[in-house]
């Protein structure tokens, strides 16, 4: 017998080999470790974990692929199939009324059958005819997870350690003759060292070379002897046995047809105990290696788990929790329990939120009647009835570039207020330069009376023009006003209703450009030269304008949301003149508020626009802007704890008050990457105690609600786009579109919902999303400058003659 063999059998692995071999097992030479389980104990790969697919909160996922037969089974087409599925046809074919809820491997429903009083396992263990283990790891070192929080229990599959060769140098001549007599040459060699199919064989094989080594039964051999399988592993186990070991090393030995002396029948008890020593100490060893991969993982001084491994070396402590006689029965039957309670959960959850979801048919619908709105707002007999009252905005062209002089700039509607004074040069003396400052407008001035708020501009006004050292001039002024204005000229716009939070008083069907002048006279320090007044839509479209002459359409997706684009003045028929284009303002926030898109609205909308400031108005942008996304997902969110579906139905007081869930917390709870770290921690601020299966929950919820509003947007803006193509009578229409509002710009996927949209509803249009980075403050100083140029060009003449 060569020497390396008996030592490595004796299992006299030296710390050194073991720690070689524990470090070997964890750092990728252990076989394609499949997350969550396989059928029974058989190495099955699943779909892609659905711990974190985007739209369910399942934690377990039925799909399950054979990869590879094992352990003496053999059996055709089963390999790459689904076993679950292959289950379930056979239980249908004998018409028995079961339905296969899950398919789970030995290892995991042995760690869900077995806990320690209270404290339950992380760890699976299956030492038997194969051997292979499961463990519940950090679910972001699971690579092929959609998302890395929480846990996965991941099945290592480590029977087929060593299948890469990492373990040849321990594997002895006996294992290679095992493994060349097996069913599936090369694989599984790991099982094949410590599984309880295997022992028997490597024992017998070691009796053979003992006896033709003259080292037993004075060298005699016997047909059985020589025959595979005729030793069993239960046979070595009982052998090694302090107690009663002997006498079964002579049962064996004369079944193997041989005449054992003692000397004999202690040499086969030592051959045993090496060969189970070895089996043992390798399985300890990748124990190890794995515990004390969780510790690492789990960044712990301690790992305190129920698993049993022995020796100081490992910082670990462990129990080892032996399966009673139907853990594992009990652990199937668990993970089913579970599997059910989580299915009936998700098909409650997609029921609640299925209206919240759009099918392409209604997105197509709502681009439909959107064309059909706006077109209705266009024509003087349909224009009141209709929703979007596409008004007239009297800015005929988009900037040119020759635009030049000083302008001061309002801007006024959205999140923040702004006064810019802009500089437009040639672009050889620098194009445009800008400076400007944000001013709050407090709600109580946004909902007071109207002279407040105007004199609030104007001290606002006063403060730019002091730091800016503005003092004596005179500058020509654009002012960006973004709610729904009726325009007769460009510098006259009559505040139809207030959106978006505003309600100040004194103000609707009032001009605001008067208003801002009466405000200016009541300040009586200074002159303003109000050239323009313009919508938010407008600005944007005029500011990208200048970078890009094919912008002919302004987005804004921020509190509010609404779009302006350049139609034909032939179709404007509020505005005499068919020659040239004009931008219209469409005030789509109002899209629907005719009841043309009832049908859309789920009663988490009706409860938003119930409570909101102006119920029955801006339905459109009820359902798509930052200032009612977080409202829609409070109401989804308040009706998942009701039905027990969320917090596991604990009463959320927190949720109940109105604006507690901004929209920015949609784009955090979104963000990819550490997204449930940021559910949860969103949750936890809201005193909201969430398990992972609640901040996925909430994610989803999120995930829903803004993708629904991109969709929307999305279909409103292929509506415009068709509109334009129509309009020119071409087959392919290239256009640039302007875009605007935190939404838009800060939620991590609003945009590409958007673009996705607009691609599949207007496929003959190629559309160019611009996102303006100066706002539309620039905008309004360009339609100044362009009201001035064309003023000047207008004047020239009559001073000419
Ligand atoms: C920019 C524009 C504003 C516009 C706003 C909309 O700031 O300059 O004119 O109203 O975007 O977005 P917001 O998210 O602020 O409502
Ligand atoms: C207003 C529009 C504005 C939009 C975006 C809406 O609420 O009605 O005029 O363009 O918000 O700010």
């Amino acid at each position: 017998m060569r020497e390396r063999d008996l030592r490595v059998l004796r299992a006299e692995l030296g710390g050194s080999q073991e720690a070689q071999l524990k470090d070997r097992i964890f750092h990728g030479a252990v076989g394609p470790a499949a997350a969550l389980h396989g059928l029974g104990a058989f190495p099955s790969s699943r779909g892609r974990p659905a711990a974190a697919a985007p739209d369910s909160p399942v934690l377990l996922s039925l799909q399950s692929k054979l990869q590879s037969w094992s352990k003496g089974y053999s059996c055709s087409g089963v390999v790459g199939r689904d076993v679950g599925q292959l289950l379930q046809a056979a239980i249908q074919r004998q018409s028995h009324d079961i339905n296969v809820m899950v398919v789970v491997n030995d290892t995991v429903a042995t760690m869900m059958g077995c806990r320690l009083g209270t404290k339950p396992c992380e760890v699976g263990l299956i030492v038997g005819a194969g051997t292979n283990s499961c463990f519940m790891e950090e679910a972001r070192y699971v690579e092929s997870l959609d998302d890395n929080e929480g846990r996965m229990c991941v099945n290592t599959e480590w029977g087929t350690f060593g299948d890469t060769g990492a373990m040849a140098d321990i594997l002895t001549t006996y294992d290679e003759h095992v493994d060349a007599g097996s069913l599936n040459k090369g694989k599984h060699r790991f099982e094949k060292l410590i599984g309880s199919l295997y022992l028997g064989e490597i024992a017998r094989l070691l009796l053979v070379q003992l006896a033709q080594d003259k080292a037993l039964h004075a060298g005699g051999t016997t047909p059985q002897l020589r025959t595979q399988g005729m030793v069993t592993a239960l046979e070595v186990l009982n052998i090694s046995e302090d107690q009663g070991g002997l006498a079964a090393a002579q049962c064996l030995l004369q079944k193997l047809g041989l005449q054992p002396s003692d000397p004999d029948c202690f040499t086969v008890q030592q051959v045993c105990l090496a060969v189970v020593t070895r089996a043992a100490c390798l399985c300890a060893t990748s124990l190890a290696a794995m515990l004390t991969h969780m510790r690492k993982n789990r960044e712990l001084p301690q790992l305190d788990v129920c698993v049993g491994v022995d020796g100081d070396t490992f910082q670990c402590t462990a129990t080892l929790v032996s399966a009673v006689d139907d853990s594992r029965a009990q652990g199937v039957a668990v993970v089913a329990a579970v599997a059910l309670r989580l299915e009936a959960q998700r098909r409650e959850v997609d029921q609640l939120l299925q209206p919240l979801r759009l099918a392409p048919r209604a997105r197509q619908q709502v681009q439909a009647l959107l064309q059909c709105e706006m077109e209705r707002g266009l024509r003087q007999e349909t224009h009141a009835q209709a929703s979007t009252r596409m008004l007239p905005t009297y800015v005929r062209a988009t900037p040119d570039g020759s635009e030049r002089g000083d302008f001061l700039a309002l801007d006024l509607g959205g999140t923040n207020f702004r006064v810019l004074l802009v500089k437009l040069r040639s672009r050889e003396a620098g194009g445009i330069c800008m400076v400007s400052e944000i001013y709050s407008i407090p709600p109580e001035v946004a909902q007071g009376p109207g002279s407040q708020l105007f004199d609030h501009i104007v001290e606002c006004i006063v403060d730019f023009q002091t730091k800016q050292g503005l003092w004596g001039r005179t500058l020509p002024l654009g002012f960006t006003f973004s709610f729904p204005c009726q325009q007769k000229s460009l510098d006259q716009g009559i505040l139809l209703n207030w959106t978006k939070g505003f309600t100040a008083s004194g103000c609707e069907g009032k001009d605001v450009v008067e208003l801002l002048r009466e405000a200016v006279r009541r300040k009586n320090q200074f002159d303003l030269d109000v050239v323009a007044i313009v919508n938010d839509t407008v600005g944007t479209m005029m500011s990208c304008g200048y970078d890009d002459p094919n912008c002919e359409v302004g987005l804004i997706v921020g509190t509010g949301t609404n779009a302006c684009y350049m139609e034909e003045l032939r179709n404007v028929e509020a505005v005499p003149g068919a020659e040239g284009r004009m931008c219209i303002n469409m005030e789509w926030g109002a899209f629907g508020d005719n009841g043309c898109l009832d049908e859309f609205f789920t009663h988490f909308d009706a409860q938003v626009d119930r409570v909101s400031l102006n119920p029955g108005k801006q339905r459109f942008e009820k359902l798509i802007s930052g200032m009612y996304l977080g409202e829609i997902v409070r109401m989804v969110l308040v009706e998942l704890v009701e039905k027990e579906l969320l917090f596991q139905g604990r009463p959320c007081p927190a949720l109940q008050t109105p604006g507690i869930f901004p929209t920015k917390f949609l784009s955090t709870i979104e963000s990819d990457g550490l997204a449930l770290r940021q559910a949860s921690a969103v949750l936890q601020n809201l005193g909201l105690a969430a398990s992972v299966e609640d901040a996925l929950l909430v994610r989803k919820v999120c995930q829903v609600v803004s993708l629904r509003a991109g969709q929307l947007c999305g279909a409103a803006l292929a509506a415009v786009a068709e509109k334009i193509r129509d309009n020119r009578g071409l087959a392919q229409l290239a256009v640039t579109v302007g875009v605007d509002g935190t939404l838009y710009k800060l939620h991590p996927h609003f945009s590409q919902h958007v673009q996705q949209t607009v691609k599949e509803l207007a496929p003959r249009c190629t559309v160019t999303f611009l996102q303006s980075e100066d706002g539309s403050g620039k905008g309004a100083a360009l339609v100044a400058a362009v009201a001035c140029r064309i003023a000047q060009s207008r004047a020239a003449p009559a001073t000419g003659q």
